[in-house]
């Protein structure tokens, strides 16, 4: 298959250059600008010398764009994993949020109808969160989102099933990875570098590592190649539909912070838990944002690790 993956730049993006180093597919790689010098410098500590950091440049709000590329290269999918993510920044520039998180996978979802390819999406846990709840989002709960970041995503998620495609949507939360900005990254430097750090222990979810999405991405694609071998002109990927994915567990900031510090040997910063009042945001966070995994571990037979270990295997390769 050739699959077109869109925000490669990005922490997911990158993961899904290093996995698919391995595939016997083709992958086109896409952003709206060149891979920084930093992430290509990591992409080969990671992956070797001969890892793609080409990037191809497609805006994703061009629809025409989407379609010079998919025609052009023949591409049978879509990894998108671009999107507007600063979430507080989100509040003071819906129209940039709706077009990037709305509009764009629209147009990502009519170029693959088009083709009766197959469009994976990334969503968010942001979707949830002005309902109070206290156990595990299903797929099926009530989306209620707080702000802008969650509405437009939500609008995402919604514009790519109007349209009838073929699609996978995984819904994830508190991503970090090697690449970018993350929380990870900024912990592990405040551990290092001030004597002492408060952080919120009232709000609570699961920690993604970036590379472990991927992989569960390309698992997921895997399965769809199996009946895409025997496409009929009719044919619709079974297994459609919406997917929560984060690693295994359950913990606060407060408590990832305090594994940052530990395994990092961090042990002279005294971090202490504090309430989310303390540090006042434009968005009200969900409080309680742990995803139920079941339906895309029955689904692709994912075989998910805990939170804890991902995070020291993150960590070791940032060091
Ligand atoms: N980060 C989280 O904690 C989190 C949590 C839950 C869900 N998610 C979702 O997971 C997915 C991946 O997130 P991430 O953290 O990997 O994102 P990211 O690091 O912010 O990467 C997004 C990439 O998209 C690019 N982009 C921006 N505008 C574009 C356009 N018009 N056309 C094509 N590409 C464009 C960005 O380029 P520039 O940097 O140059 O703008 C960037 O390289 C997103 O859908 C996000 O909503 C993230």
């Amino acid at each position: 298959m050739n699959i077109l993956v869109t925000g490669a730049n990005g922490q997911l993006g990158n993961e899904m250059r290093i996995l698919a180093k391995n595939s016997v597919d083709k992958y086109v790689f896409t952003d709206v600008a060149d891979a920084s010098e930093e992430s290509i410098v990591m992409l080969k500590k990671l992956a070797g010398d001969d890892i793609n950091t080409e990037t191809v440049h497609l805006d994703i709000t061009k629809l025409d764009a989407i379609r010079d590329v998919v025609k052009s290269e023949q591409i049978d999918a879509i990894v998108n994993c671009a999107a507007y993510t600063n979430v507080d920044a989100a509040e003071d520039n819906y129209d940039l949020a709706e077009l990037l998180n709305a509009k764009a996978p629209e147009n990502l979802a009519i170029a693959m109808k088009d083709i009766n390819g197959l469009l994976v999406h990334i969503s968010t846990d942001y979707v949830f969160g002005g309902d109070p709840y206290n156990t595990p989002c299903k797929e099926d709960q009530k989306c209620n989102p707080t702000g802008v970041y969650g509405f437009t995503k939500l609008h995402g998620e919604q514009n790519i099933q109007t349209t009838g495609v073929d699609y996978l949507i995984f819904r994830t939360a508190w991503l970090y990875s090697e690449f970018g900005k993350n929380f990870v990254k900024t912990m592990l430097n405040l551990t290092a570098t001030k004597p002492q750090l408060k952080v919120v222990f009232d709000q609570v979810g699961t920690p993604t590592y970036a590379l472990d999405l991927a992989d569960a991405i390309i698992t997921a694609i895997e399965d769809y190649k199996m009946e895409w071998n025997l496409k009929r002109e009719t044919w619709n990927y079974s297994k459609t539909g919406i997917y929560h994915f984060s690693n295994e567990g359950v913990c606060s900031w407060y408590d990832f912070t305090k594994m940052i510090a530990e395994y990092s040997g961090h042990t002279d910063c005294n971090i202490q838990p504090c309430h989310s009042d303390e540090f006042p945001s434009p968005v009200k966070r969900p409080a309680f944002s742990v995803l139920d995994k079941t339906k895309a571990k029955g689904t692709f037979g994912l075989e998910i690790p805990f939170w804890t270990e991902s995070l020291k295997k993150c960590l070791h390769n940032v060091k």
